[in-house]
């Protein structure tokens, strides 16, 4: 299989999609083993355990990944896991964005974290579960980004394994969590190379504008190059998220270009743009916990069907 360089967009004279511009996302795009499995809706599989929280066979870590800001990434960690924890599932957000966006949801709007952080545990000071600690929302545990993880790929400079720091602090926590969503800033750098490289699958909110398109062009490229050459070998793009989806042709026709180039891949949950999410952010909780029958809420938990039961440790633990 050729393995083709991802391009920028074509000068796209065909037609309505040729004037967004075609974007040849390569070999690269042609990701995602994950939708190849059949998808059985939630309910019925949380169904098939006879009482209490579903258990897992072991804690899956998805990446929450986009380069390009303002896409969704931290509405959806921090939504993804309101609604994981709602249904059971003990769930930690780790916050690899030095921005501190979902720490700061998830803690009621603490802005200097006390206490180990992200950066302690990239550069080795703490083990993931000194620096965890309970969320706002129940169900939820975070460890929040801290001061000092901009820093971190100054002060890891040239150490051997620095690309592996997160995914060998998780793998010490072993079975403390089910479910692990990792938010990720906006640049490819240390801190996305770690979450990618700890993580078995990524998420992509894409909000349908051709800045957002590029950025997908761009991540698709870093997260087959984390597969070929680092620790995560079976890394796939789980599902690709339309988020902040308006009713406009624009938000239509790059939805459509992203349906027709990635068939299921992309989500046929879509996130739609609705001022419940600023205003859910503003107080500082994520929005199915702030409203949780607002159509965004409905689409997370629409998502959380159609991500989880495709995930291969998703098995009943006899
Ligand atoms: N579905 C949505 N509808 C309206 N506003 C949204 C939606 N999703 C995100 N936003 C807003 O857009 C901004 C960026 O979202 P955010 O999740 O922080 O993106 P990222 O983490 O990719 O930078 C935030 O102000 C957020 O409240
Ligand atoms: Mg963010």
């Amino acid at each position: 299989m050729g393995r083709g360089p991802i391009v920028p967009p074509g000068r796209g004279d065909d037609g309505a999609k040729g004037r967004l511009g075609q974007w040849d996302l390569g070999a690269a795009g042609r990701l995602g083993r994950g939708n190849r499995r059949t998808s059985r809706p939630w309910a019925r599989w949380a169904a098939s355990f006879d009482s209490g929280r579903p258990i897992l066979a072991s804690m899956e870590t998805l990446a929450v990944a986009q380069l390009k800001g303002g896409s969704g990434k931290t509405t959806l960690a921090v939504g993804l896991a309101a609604v994981l924890a709602g249904r059971g599932l003990r769930v930690l957000v780790a916050d690899l964005d030095p921005q501190g966006n979902a720490g700061m949801v998830l803690s009621g709007g603490e802005l200097s974290p006390t206490g180990p952080t992200m950066g302690d545990v990239l550069t080795g000071g703490n083990a993931i579960l000194e620096a965890a600690r309970p969320s706002t929302v129940a169900g939820v545990d975070l460890v929040p980004a801290g001061r000092g993880l901009a820093d971190v790929a100054v002060r890891l400079g040239g150490e051997i394994g620095r690309e592996r720091r997160l995914r060998l602090a998780l793998a010490a926590a072993g079975d403390r969590w089910d479910v692990c969503l990792l938010d990720t800033p906006p640049t490819m750098g240390l801190l996305l190379v770690n979450a990618l490289n700890a993580a078995a699958g990524v998420v992509v909110p894409t909000d349908p504008g051709v800045f957002c398109l590029a950025g997908l062009s761009d991540l698709l490229g870093v997260v087959e190059q984390v597969g070929r050459y680092l620790d995560a070998r079976g890394l796939a793009v789980r599902r690709l998220v339309l988020s902040r989806v308006r009713r406009d042709l624009v938000s239509r026709q790059v939805a459509g270009q992203l349906r027709d180039r990635f068939g299921a891949l992309v989500a046929a949950a879509e996130l739609p743009a609705s001022v419940k999410v600023e205003e859910s952010h503003s107080r500082c909780l994520p929005v199915p916990v702030w409203s949780p029958r607002c159509p965004v809420s409905v689409a997370l938990s629409l998502l959380a069907d159609e991500l989880f039961p495709c995930l291969p440790s998703l098995q009943r633990v006899a």
